[in-house]
């Protein structure tokens, strides 16, 4: 995960930075950088691998400022490498941007800079965005109003931090969409600037966030923001605890709730560094998979407990579907009590955000005792699920601390995707255009997350108006059905109202009978191959006297006819709805356990890591 940290005022910045770097560092990274204003003159120092290279380089050949600006990188765009690695610099040698996010439309970006005569150096999207703000800066803007046109042309969400020798004085910094926050700390005399409160935090605890089309222009005695359209916008300082957890948890109320909005950043990362979007290629490395191998499997079994095991059944559609690879989804607690059918050509992978989950090892042993290889796809580095593995998939979404599973639900369902793409490159069962199809589905992912939660009041709205009810029913058909059960959990676990996720075509055989005014039914009808099935499923459930919830796409307007109660999510392509449809069912959960005042991050009778059997 990419982090950022800047700092103006009286003080040698060099330090002040790399320090900040380090508190990101359990992040992980891949190269690193770090560029200060030294008596007028922009000074850059680079490196790929472990910020200790960046230290060393940084003692070797020292550097010193009282403003500047570092980065650590997960790369997306370009190979991990030097070149590449932020700060990035303009063709002048007078402006220097660090960027988390993606520039969705870099490529026309940098074909209209070629023409007009702008050499790259670098293979990064983030490279179209100094040379954009030096552009605007030598038609005669400031460097806040260079900024601004900058961030008019640039697709996608974005966090940038932009610094000039031409303006000494200041540092701009901006935020789009949830590619991760942007906050600046106010000390005396200095400021600071950050991706993440913990960069900052032995400095100061007065911050401010920048919500989203936002921007700061950030000096030694002043901060100024205003939005996007440049009207001012008043600073609303928080006072940050001195307790670390609280201080993490930044301006939200619970940890579920913010990591419920990182999840545009965590799938940012997710693909960060294993897409390659000009060749339409996935690269899943840790996987250690041969084309020969590949090509051997005969069968998957994803074996994983609760919310993993829901990813994997999405999962298993994808890779099916993808790469014409039969899949079974085994729950983990079953599965050495099972007598599994597996052999050396079967692989056995295992979804657990802890890597510790009892069940979920037992189910690898199991598998590895039968001559399975094994796959993990696990958030915490290290874990037993990652050192037992043959081959790994690391979630890339950092740490997890709300009990109820969210941003470690979203990334599986990314990964699963990257996996299914990678087996059918590999197996040659898609040919490029479907890859590059494929591939290019991909992109605009973390912005239609993005879109939901910038709806959380509508989801809001929606929990105020169910949130005495009893019991609910969730229901969904094909790739969304996993996705009911998903939303049902996330109810039952933090606001212990019964709710069940059935696949909707099962209504008729039984559940039907339960329904009526008392058991408001979710029903998952995205645009996608079973939409005119749920259209049908919505119709029985008002039949028989039921309110209805429907999620439905944009534009849908067979719904808006059936019902009044709807949680709209942008148009996707139907193998990546999931990660979009999952997000208003995590904030509805989170929101009715929020109103009914229950302690939402940690649910009575749960444990995030689930260590007995
Ligand atoms: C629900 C939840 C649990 C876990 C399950 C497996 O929100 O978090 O259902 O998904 O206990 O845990 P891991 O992924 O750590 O193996």
């Amino acid at each position: 995960m990419c982090g950022i940290v800047g700092y103006i005022g009286e003080k040698d910045s060099t330090p002040i930075i790399l320090n900040g770097l380090k508190r990101l560092e359990y992040r992980g990274y891949d190269s690193a950088g770090l560029a200060v204003l030294d008596n007028g003159q922009i000074e850059i120092r680079r490196d790929a691998g472990k910020l200790s290279q960046l230290e060393a380089l940084v003692s070797d050949t020292p550097i010193h400022g009282k403003i500047g600006i570092g980065h650590t990188r997960w790369a997306t765009h370009g190979e991990p490498n030097a070149r590449n690695a932020h700060p990035h610099i303009g063709s002048t040698g007078e402006f220097v941007v660090v960027h988390n996010g993606i520039v969705e439309n870099f490529l026309a970006l940098r074909e209209e800079l070629s023409a007009e005569g702008t050499e790259f150096k670098s293979e990064t999207d983030t490279e179209t965005i100094v040379h954009l703000v030096e552009k605007f800066f030598a038609s005669g803007s400031s460097l806040e109003d260079a900024v601004r046109k900058t961030l008019k042309h640039l697709k996608g969400a974005h966090g940038i931090v932009v610094m000039s020798s031409r303006e000494p004085d200041k540092i701009v910094a901006a935020r789009v969409g949830n590619a991760g926050g942007v906050v600046i700390g106010l000390g005396e005399g200095e400021n600071f600037v950050a991706s993440d409160l913990p960069a900052i935090l032995e400095h100061t605890r007065r911050a401010v966030f920048l919500e989203s089309h936002q921007m700061a222009v950030i000096g030694r005695d002043r901060v100024k923001l205003s939005d996007i359209a440049g009207n001012p916008v008043t600073l609303h300082v928080q006072n940050i605890a001195w307790d670390p957890v609280a201080a993490e948890k930044g301006a939200y109320r619970h940890f579920m709730q913010k990591e419920i909005h990182e999840q545009v950043r965590s799938l940012t990362d997710t693909l960060a560094g294993r897409v390659d979007f000009d060749e339409g290629r996935v690269m899943l490395n840790d996987l250690n998979l041969s084309t020969e191998k590949a090509r051997k499997i005969k069968k998957i079994i994803i074996t994983a407990c609760g919310t993993a095991a829901h990813a994997g059944m999405v999962g298993k559609i994808l890779i099916e579907r993808i790469a014409r690879v039969p899949v079974e989804v085994a729950i983990a607690s079953e599965f050495r009590y099972a007598e599994p059918l597996v052999d050396e050509d079967t692989v056995v992978l295992a979804i657990s955000q802890s890597g510790e989950t009892a069940d979920t090892l037992a189910a690898m042993e199991e598998g590895r005792s039968r001559g399975a290889l094994l796959w993990s796809n696990v958030n915490a580095i290290g874990s037993q699920a990652m050192r037992i593995a043959d081959g790994c998939i690391a979630m890339q979404v950092g740490p997890e601390i709300g009990v109820a599973s969210t941003k470690a639900f979203t990334a599986p369902l990314l990964d699963l995707y990257l996996l299914a793409v990678y087996l059918a490159d590999l197996r040659r069962v898609i040919d490029p255009d479907q890859r590059f199809g494929l591939v290019n589905d991909l992109m605009g992912i973390p912005a239609l997350v993005g879109t939901c939660l910038d709806r959380e009041e509508a989801v809001l709205g929606m929990a105020r108006r169910f949130k005495n009810t009893r019991h609910m029913l969730y229901l969904g058909r094909g790739i969304n059905m996993p996705i009911a059960y998903e939303g049902a959990l996330k109810l039952k676990e933090i606001s212990y109202i019964h709710a069940e996720g059935y696949p909707a075509g099962e209504m008729k055989h039984g559940p039907i009978a339960l329904i009526d005014k008392a058991m408001p039914v979710v029903a998952l009808a995205p645009d996608d191959p079973w939409y005119d099935k749920m259209i049908s499923q919505i119709e029985q459930a008002l039949a028989r006297g039921g309110e209805v919830i429907a999620l439905a796409t944009d534009g849908d307007e067979r719904i808006p006819e059936l019902t009044e109660h709807i949680l709209w999510v942008p148009a996707t392509p139907w193998l990546l709805s999931p990660v979009v449809t999952s997000i208003p069912l995590q904030l509805f959960a989170y929101h009715i356990a929020s109103l009914l005042g229950l302690d939402v991050d940690q649910p009575r009778n749960l444990a995030k890591s689930v260590t007995v059997e």
